[in-house]
């Protein structure tokens, strides 16, 4: 698996707490946990449509669908980060997402696990873009929009699974 321009962090290893969001290291921080996220979803998805052979109707085609969206999310928040100065590898990120999704036997246990991390990332979004509005509306712009895409994407465990948050 190619994550670059990430740095992993080590097998069994957790990644350093962020730093005070005040700080443009700790907007780093923050900005680069929710570019790896989304690099690990655009992974999952892209193994989840030929993992699982026990989808409802439609949900791989969601899924697929959706791919290109995580994309560009990764693709917006490295491009901010670039324009900031951010070094994307700079800290070491956890592969959590992407080893847990890995662990998923079925494609149910696949779509709530996916969906309760877009939802916790959403909720990530939706936290950041407050603190961000006034001092950083480019920012905040970016993630308001993610965050309408993830609304949708978490949609899909409610409507095959009718999972809740
Ligand atoms: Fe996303
Ligand atoms: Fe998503």
């Amino acid at each position: 698996m190619n994550w670059e321009p990430f740095d992993l962090c080590a097998p069994g290893q957790r990644p350093p707490r962020p730093r005070d969001i005040g700080l443009l290291e700790g907007l780093g921080d923050r900005l680069r946990t929710a570019a790896f996220a989304e690099l690990q979803a655009v992974h999952a998805f892209s193994w989840a449509v030929s993992r699982f052979e026990d989808l409802p109707e439609g949900l791989g085609e969601d899924w697929r669908r959706q791919i290109p969206q995580e994309e560009r999310h990764c693709a917006l928040i490295l491009e901010r980060m670039a324009e900031l100065g951010i070094e994307v590898g700079a800290v070491p990120v956890s592969p959590r997402i992407w080893e847990s999704v890995r662990d998923c036997q079925t494609g149910k246990q696949f779509c709530l696990y996916i969906a309760s991390a877009e939802e916790r990332g959403r909720q990530a979004g939706i936290r950041l873009c407050r603190a961000l509005q006034d001092t950083d509306p480019k920012t905040c712009a970016i993630f308001q929009s993610i965050v309408d895409d993830e609304e949708a994407h978490v949609a899909l465990a409610a409507t095959y699974y009718g999972w809740r948050p």
